[in-house]
């Protein structure tokens, strides 16, 4: 089919590469020249595995371009896959103006698609709004449009494994011709069949995902609904951590037992600095207020949020009662990023983390292997570094504050030898306890006991 693209970000990028990758003709479109200028001179904007030679591919086999006339791009597409942004208003409701604007741009084009398939995360009864506005945006060109809801389930970082080789595909249509044409979009992925960037061996045997139609409300609020669990899990988790702590027991031993009855399941019961990153937060949010405007209660999401945000507060405090005092502090930051193997540091606890401790006067060097660039535009007063050993150069402590398998196997004597005091707080609990005060470092982390080092009233000083 041929396929228009709106919004060339996390979303936009993935779904176009692939979607040209299973073997569709895909443009791309974005309002952000700068944006189009880098995508179409062969860069990629945004640090996301195996992406770069996905675009790269699909464009020389010439199934994907890059189009920054919105017009040109939509013209003559069976379908076009809305993929902007919808941050989240002062008020916690996602801000649609960007919707809104796609579907002007859609309805007043003679030659635009007819079916207009929803990716972006939208509450429910957005794709409702949706067809009311290309009806009357469409009025001259008496345009008759279809709407699709088509939620993303992608994680940053594993993003064009997730599209390729998805758990399920939910498509919300409210007519028969939307699902066909839906149906028809991913016949390649449900049959598992083309050949994958991913693995270029082959494929590992996956079970080929079921293609879930439902109406268009629901599919968008089993988005919001799959995407708040998620929260929920870490959230119970950080709550058990807060526990354990004071119990002196081991938050991630409890959660790996508990993660072991198949029907909870083992994923996101890893406590520590909390959920961050432009979905779950936003989406928790957005999800919250669509309730409150719809009259139900949704104060057990609303404690999932309140446990999430207290995550900085009690690090601060633990870091205190390790520091004594924190201003003037040196204070070494290993990442900043979200979480691995990404560079998007959209509401990460680490940036909340490190504006607290400046606030409280101390001075920190930050060190990401991904994210540094994205960090000097968002952060002022750091001192930046390249890796971890100058992050601990004279550092009276240093913090882990995004799960980076690098720093699972740094160089511990050396680091231990560079910092002023060899103390480690380990926000995402990445290294083990009693190896760290092995190697001579007074460790803490979330939820787990210190190595050997109890509070006087029995607490274990974490
Ligand atoms: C999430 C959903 O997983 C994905 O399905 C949806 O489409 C988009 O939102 P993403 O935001 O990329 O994906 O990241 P995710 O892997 O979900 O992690 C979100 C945050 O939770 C990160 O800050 C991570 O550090 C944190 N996290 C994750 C925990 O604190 N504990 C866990 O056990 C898992």
């Amino acid at each position: 089919m041929k396929i228009s693209v709106i919004g060339c970000g996390y979303v936009g990028l993935v779904t176009g590469s692939c979607l040209a990758e299973i073997g569709h003709e895909v443009v791309c479109t974005d309002n952000d020249a700068a944006k189009m200028q880098m995508l179409e001179s062969g860069k990629v904007p945004i640090f996301e595995p195996g992406l770069d030679a996905v675009i790269e591919k699909t464009r020389r086999d010439g199934r994907l371009s890059f189009n920054p006339d919105p017009g040109r791009a939509i013209e003559g597409s069976d379908a076009s896959f809305i993929c902007v942004g919808t941050p989240p208003l002062p008020s916690g409701d996602a801000d649609l103006s960007a919707i809104d604007s796609v579907a002007k741009l859609i309805g007043t084009n003679q030659r635009g698609p007819r079916l207009i398939v929803e990716k972006s995360t939208v509450p429910a009864r957005t794709g409702q709004q949706l067809k009311r506005a290309l009806s009357r945006y469409g009025r001259k060109t008496n345009g008759h449009f279809r709407v699709a809801s088509n939620p993303e389930f992608l994680r940053e970082g594993t993003a064009v494994e997730d599209f390729l080789h998805p758990d399920r595909i939910v498509v919300g249509v409210d007519d028969d011709t939307s699902e066909k044409q839906m149906r028809e979009v991913y016949q390649p992925i449900l049959d598992q069949k083309f050949n994958c960037p991913v693995h270029a061996a082959g494929c590992p045997p996956v079970t080929p995902p079921e293609f879930l139609v439902t109406t268009i409300n629901s599919a968008e609020l089993i988005k919001h609904a799959s995407n708040s669990f998620l929260a929920l899990k870490i959230s119970y988790a950080n709550m058990v951590a807060d526990l354990a702590e004071r119990l002196g027991a081991d938050v991630d031993e409890v959660m790996h037992a508990v993660g072991k009855d198949p029907r909870i399941g083992p994923s996101f019961f890893r406590a520590g600095l909390g959920f961050g990153g432009f979905c779950l937060p936003k989406d928790l949010q957005a999800f919250v207020r669509l309730a409150e405007r719809t009259g139900v209660d949704f104060s057990l999401l609303k404690e999932v949020e309140r446990i999430n945000k207290q995550r900085i507060d009690h690090f601060v405090e633990k870091l205190r009662r390790a520091l004594w005092v924190l201003r003037d502090k040196q204070i070494g930051v290993l990442g900043l990023a979200f979480k691995a193997n990404t560079d998007d540091i959209r509401f990460a606890p680490a940036v909340e983390l490190v504006q607290r401790l400046q606030a409280e006067g101390a001075h920190v060097r930050l060190y990401d292997p991904e994210a540094l660039e994205r960090a000097k535009s968002t952060l002022k007063n750091v001192q930046f570094c390249e890796n971890a050993y100058d992050t601990a150069q004279d550092a009276d402590v240093l913090v882990i504050a995004t799960e980076w398998d690098e720093f699972r196997t740094l160089e511990w004597e050396r680091l231990r030898d560079l910092m002023a005091h060899p103390l480690i707080l380990d926000g995402r609990n990445l290294l083990q306890p009693a190896q760290m005060r092995a190697l001579g470092f007074e460790y803490h982390s979330m939820g787990r006991p210190d190595p050997g080092s109890r509070g006087t009233d029995g607490r274990s000083t974490n």
